[in-house]
């Protein structure tokens, strides 16, 4: 644990998460705690809170303090709270609204859904902050994992390999949503999200090279066969699985969780869709910048805009 500007950082894991204890977020920080806050993100890649006091307006307010806040989603559509573009519910209940109600149901054919927000999009959110409300009594958990410890922990030969490499991030494409008659599948057909992006993205900030694919949204490794491309795909998908770089993390009403979306992947729970608990949280995204390979080269749009500021800054959570 380390203690500065009188918050701890408590690291909850061996690579990923650290708890912040000693600062209300709902209140504005100083310079120094904005500071602490973000050496303990660039350093644990996610940091959680715990017993915080927000709305949407103070959520949105404590984000604008490290970025400026993007709309829910690039495919929110009505379901934002009114007054709040900026909110995105993730609920049964708002996903169903969201993409119709078996999008929940629908496994990804590459297997659990870990990912960072948004990647098909050309600059995809740098940082996410996600706020409960209802939370089950049990299970709901979100799990994290470490990146660019993923990447370090490859062979050096394989990091070569695919320091090299481009891949197609499609939003829909591994659930086969292009062809689904509920609203995802419009969504998708009207307004389509790709780009291809560096398969090792070197983070702006660290420096550190992460390795920057995802099971939800990357469809295909570029001038690779696709076999060759699934090999390595479910090899990276696998690598950054495992346990070691894995973090998880238990909700109560109040706790905030603030990730790096170039450093971190995270998936949600499906174990309390059984049981039939409420399970109610807020997220809201800051502007990412484009991504950028070891080679320099930055990625390319297939199809979709840059995702920019929901309002002018001076305006946000006014
Ligand atoms: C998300 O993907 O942002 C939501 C994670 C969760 O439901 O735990």
């Amino acid at each position: 644990m380390s203690t500065i500007e009188n918050i701890d950082v408590i690291p909850q894991s061996g690579w990923t998460g650290a708890e912040i204890r000693g600062v209300d977020i709902g209140k504005p920080l100083s310079a120094a705690q904005v500071g602490v806050i973000k050496q303990a993100i660039l350093r644990w890649k996610v940091v959680f809170f715990r017993d915080q006091q927000l709305d949407h307006a103070a959520q949105i307010a404590f984000g604008s303090q490290f970025g400026e806040v993007t709309p829910g989603h690039p495919y929110e559509g009505d379901v934002a709270p009114p007054e709040f573009p900026e909110i995105h519910t993730v609920s049964p209940k708002a996903y169903g609204k969201r993409y119709g109600q078996s999008y929940q149901k629908r496994l990804s054919a590459n297997g659990p859904g870990w990912h960072a927000d948004v990647t098909p999009l050309i600059n995809p959110p740098a940082y996410s902050i996600l706020r409960a409300e209802t939370v089950p009594p049990y299970g709901g958990d979100t799990q994290f994992t470490n990146v660019a410890a993923a990447y370090e922990g490859l062979s050096p030969a394989l990091r070569a390999l695919i320091d090299g490499l481009r891949a197609e991030h499609r939003f829909g494409a591994n659930i086969n949503a292009e062809r689904s008659d509920e609203r995802v599948g419009d969504w998708v057909r009207s307004k389509p999200l790709a780009s291809i992006h560096p398969v090792v993205r070197v983070h702006p900030e660290s420096g550190e090279k992460v390795i920057y694919v995802n099971p939800s949204f990357t469809r295909q490794i570029v001038g690779l066969t696709p076999r060759e491309s699934r090999h390595i795909l479910d090899l990276l998908f696998e690598q950054v699985a495992l346990p070691e770089y894995t973090a998880r993390f238990k909700w109560e009403p109040g706790s905030v969780a603030f990730w790096d979306n170039r450093a971190a992947l995270h998936l949600a729970p499906r174990d309390v869709e059984h049981l039939g608990f409420d399970r109610v949280l807020h997220r809201i995204t800051l502007v990412g910048d484009v991504p950028v390979g070891p080679d320099g080269k930055p990625s390319e749009s297939l199809s979709g805009e840059a995702f920019l500021a929901a309002r002018p800054r001076e305006t946000a959570a006014a």
